[in-house]
């Protein structure tokens, strides 16, 4: 008997807008570059804007509509230039202001967009805002920071842990008080309840977006505003040995609170000063938390980060269920998004393995929502092992994992450093780099490189595939099977998240078809008759024939 529940059907017509309607950021692919190792143009062994620039046909060849760089700014570099000391100027290892409106311009001329990280959450302890409020508490910026009396016992103000370990709270002997430091102790957080700091954050944004940027990746979104009353958080019940030590609470009171959705509706009324800007917020909540970014009448982030395909364990039933509980969750009339891998986590390849990292692309780039890539994973770059005496991160030289091994040089080809540097490079590059490079793998039709082009020109010519309705398929075990579908054209993606060999072939769910993209590329071409059959790590797009 047919489960009538197990039958597709689309789950996502209420949000698709009428034809001609979509936007770039929808349509497209976003590609996140961490410029530090993208490409060093002046050898000095650390990325920079001339670099990017003289890489940007290898972007286009790629395919990629939209370039996210995070960030350029002036900063110390206590973590990596998340750390800001001046908003509007380009950092000097990075190149000039210069530099970086010819690249604006040359990705324009490419007809690419250009994505800036925004963060406002905190600055660097180093920026002239923090040095004015620090000097003194009647200070006219005293407030633009969370400072705080300690405690009655002369401890901090109350439990609030750093994510990169320790207490939040810093001490300030000079002016006999504590500040609020949400990630570093040189990254005090700014107090977005001062409407002098709010509009000195707009006014950042407006800068940038005066210049062309096309839009935000607003760093830690869900963080600026804080508890009012500062109450201590909870202790998380689900904490385990092994967890990082920030996962000790939750973050109740110290992150997504009621109000940050102000805040966001006032940057968001900022991007629609200008036309077809979008923003782009980090969030790691669960689904239900994560789409009420999305704001009142979807007048909030365009695009909440979805992390779920890092965060969720591989596993096929898991990622299904996510994948449609987060349709189900999507607001009215809202655009959804998929990232796979970031500078904050352990790249795919590594985290899955290489064989089924190939199954991963084909699930991001054939899901419905705007897709977002990580430097190097097109070719399958791996975490690389840094050793103890080598290594930079703060997270990692606090005692936390260190995210230096999803850092490292881009791999461009077999010569020295990879064709990254010919200086000493900011980080080891993988011993690997000979046999996987940009190089090597654009002629190899096998390759990670070679899927992924593939796929992006499989996403880009299908609309079914980019703007197309989403239903799920009937599938068990390790399968991950779902329907795109736009005006009669339809595909099946059919995904073996294990190492087994795999039969599909759904009682509920008769297909016939041809499979037009397949992570081993020798079956395309190959007709299917309701029955597939999969290797491990495996994954395929069907082009279903169209009913009788
Ligand atoms: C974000 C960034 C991360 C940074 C942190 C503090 O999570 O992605 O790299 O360390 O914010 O700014």
């Amino acid at each position: 008997m047919t489960n009538s529940a197990t039958v597709p059907h689309p789950i996502t017509a209420p949000v698709t807008p009428a034809p001609g309607n979509y936007l770039w950021w929808q349509e497209g692919i976003i590609y996140q570059i961490y410029p530090r190792s993208f490409m060093d143009g002046n050898n000095d062994g650390v990325g920079d804007l001339k670099g990017i620039l003289s890489r940007l046909d290898y972007l286009q060849w790629l395919g990629v509509d939209a370039i996210w760089l995070s960030p350029i700014f002036s900063s110390p570099m206590a973590d990596f230039g998340y750390d800001i000391s001046d908003y509007t100027a380009v950092h000097p290892l990075f190149g000039t202001m210069e530099d970086f409106e010819r690249l604006l311009e040359e990705v324009h001329r490419l007809g690419m967009k250009l994505i800036l990280d925004l963060v406002p959450n905190h600055s660097s302890g180093q920026h002239p805002w923090f040095l004015e409020s620090r000097s003194s508490r009647d200070n006219p910026k005293r407030d633009w920071y969370l400072w705080q009396n300690p405690a009655p016992d002369g401890g901090p103000p109350n439990n609030w842990l750093s994510v990169f370990g320790g207490l939040a709270w810093e001490w300030d002997e000079k002016t006999g008080q504590y500040y609020y430091h949400a990630f570093l102790k040189e990254q005090p957080d700014l107090n977005w309840r001062n409407p002098e700091v709010q509009q000195a954050m707009l006014d950042v944004m407006r800068f940038w977006l005066g210049k062309g940027v096309d839009g935000f990746r607003v760093d830690v979104i869900y963080h600026v505003i804080k508890d009012a009353q500062l109450r201590n958080n909870p202790p998380n019940p689900d904490y385990r040995q092994g967890m990082s030590a920030y996962d000790q609470q939750i973050p109740a009171y110290s992150t997504d609170q009621p109000e940050v959705h102000e805040i966001v509706a006032m940057m968001r009324g900022v991007m629609d000063e200008y036309s077809e800007r979008v923003m782009i917020g980090e969030i790691y909540l669960p689904i239900h938390r994560l789409v009420t970014y999305y704001g009142e009448n979807n007048r909030g982030a365009h695009l909440p980060f979805n992390f779920q395909l890092i965060v969720l364990p591989w596993k096929a039933r898991e990622i299904a269920l996510a994948i449609d509980q987060y349709e189900g969750a999507l607001p009215g009339g809202s655009w959804p998004n998929w990232v796979l891998g970031n500078h904050d986590q352990p790249r795919i390849a590594t985290r899955v393995g290489k064989a089924q990292a190939r199954v991963a692309a084909a699930l991001l780039l054939t899901l419905r929502g705007t897709p977002t890539l990580y430097y190097g994973d097109e070719t399958g770059m791996r975490d690389v092992p840094i050793p103890p005496g080598q290594m930079v991160d703060p997270q990692g030289l606090n005692g936390g994992e260190s995210r230096d091994p999803q850092r490292t040089p881009m791999q461009w080809d077999s010569s020295d450093n990879a064709g990254f540097t010919t200086g000493e490079p900011w980080l080891p590059l993988s011993e690997n780099y000979k046999e996987e490079n940009v190089e090597v793998q654009r002629e190899d039709p096998a390759s990670m490189l070679s899927l992924y082009r593939r796929l992006i020109a499989l996403r880009r010519a299908e609309p079914a595939l980019h703007i197309g309705d989403y239903a799920p398929a009937p599938a068990d075990g390790d399968i991950v099977a779902y329907l795109r579908e736009r005006e009669g054209k339809r595909f099946l993606v059919v995904l073996n998240m294990g190492e087994q060999p795999v039969e599909y072939k759904p009682e509920q769910f008769r297909f016939n078809g041809r499979i037009v993209l397949g992570t081993d590329h020798r079956r395309e071409g190959e007709e299917l008759h309701h029955c597939l059959k999969l290797s491990g790590n495996e994954g395929v797009v069907i082009e279903l024939r169209a009913e009788k």
